[in-house]
């Protein structure tokens, strides 16, 4: 039986990126040309910057995964593209792209949901994973609990009602003043703190076990510190650290907990930029360790944004049949 190629080619937010994958597991090359040092200097992502990168970096970010890749264009068998959710302009070039390649080689266009992306980024290391199991999408956009069905066929449990888990990583790193993107930096210097030092809200949406909120606990933290400045008091960035990702971790791996026990799942992954994160990764594992079933998560290169992840959803969408047309248009709000 004949390989399957497809080139993944990711563009949403800040990392302008391109994969070749072979049948759907095999990453023969993942090529990231990432902006942060340029965003650094605004504490955040510039909209109208990354598109300007974004298509400055491409063509060369593409040639790259082909020749790490050792194939050409001629070889492929389809273009896989996020087409959203995002940033409007940074999606278009990953979109026009792939459009362009799609027509001038005549390739099947796939057109990929970033964050069907980032659950598959799971199969990637896991050759025994396979559908049905459950999964937390934790990024720097999103925070989902959805149940993975079947390849491409997903079920929402939950979701966060205000920011993003990474988002409230990157605002109260952004407080202590560690710079962007803060989740890293949380990680790292929440090692030397106390997480028991203070006590943050664990926020819970009423009549929504699934559901998670964080602006509160964001708040809580900035509170904390104006107070501590007000009163003249030290404050201990590591423990502020510890305690904040402990607050996030404890929430993330309670209501995963929940879902597992009502719906009795066997498996349980992780995905997304903080599934990174050392604690949640540790308090995951023990957690499903004591619940009998197998914890998954994608190493930090599959966690963040990368084209590979695009590569393995497009692949599965491929086999279903799904194809785009040349009119594939950016959906920056699409919903999974
Ligand atoms: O998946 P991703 O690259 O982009 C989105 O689709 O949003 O995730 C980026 C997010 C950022 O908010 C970043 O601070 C967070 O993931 N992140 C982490 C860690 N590494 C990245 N958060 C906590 N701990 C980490 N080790
Ligand atoms: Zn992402």
């Amino acid at each position: 039986k004949k390989d399957i190629l497809i080139l993944g080619i990711e563009s949403s937010c800040d990392e302008t990126a391109a994969s070749v994958v072979k049948n759907g597991r095999t990453v023969l090359s993942n090529v990231i040309s990432s902006q942060i040092e340029l965003h650094k200097l605004y504490g955040g992502v510039v909209p109208e910057i990354a598109s300007r990168k974004h298509i400055e970096k491409i063509n060369q970010v593409i040639t790259e995964a082909l020749e790490e890749a050792n194939v050409t264009l001629d070889d492929l068998d389809a273009i896989a593209v996020t087409y959203g959710p995002g940033l409007v302009g940074a999606l278009l070039v990953g979109v026009a792209e792939a459009k362009a390649i799609s027509y001038a080689k005549n390739l099947p266009l796939v057109g990929v949901h970033h964050i069907e992306g980032h659950i598959s980024a799971n199969y990637i290391e896991h050759p025994d994973l396979e559908p049905p199991f459950a999964c937390l999408v934790v990024s720097g956009g999103h925070t989902h609990l959805v149940v993975v069905k079947d390849y491409g066929k997903y079920e929402i449990l939950g979701c966060t009602r205000d920011d993003a888990a990474g988002e409230a990583f990157d605002k109260v790193a952004r407080a202590i003043g560690l710079g962007y993107p803060g989740g890293p930096k949380i990680d790292k210097l929440a090692k030397e703190g106390n997480p028991l030092a203070i006590s943050f809200p664990k926020a819970k949406v009423a009549d929504a076990p699934y559901d998670f909120s964080f602006s509160g606990l964001k708040s809580a933290v900035l509170n904390y510190l104006n107070g501590c400045k007000m009163k003249n008091q030290p404050i201990v960035e590591a423990d502020v650290a510890a305690s904040f990702q402990k607050a996030v971790v404890d929430v993330l791996v309670e209501h995963s907990m929940w879902a597992i026990d009502e719906y009795g799942f066997d498996k349980f992954a992780i995905a997304g930029g903080v599934a990174s994160n050392s604690a949640l990764r540790m308090a995951m594992e023990e957690a499903c360790r004591k619940k009998g079933i197998k914890f998954y998560h994608p190493s930090p290169i599959f966690c963040t944004d990368n084209a590979a992840m695009i590569g393995v959803a497009g692949y599965y969408e491929y086999l279903a049949g799904t194809r785009s047309g040349l009119d594939l248009n950016a959906v920056p709000n699409l919903k999974l």
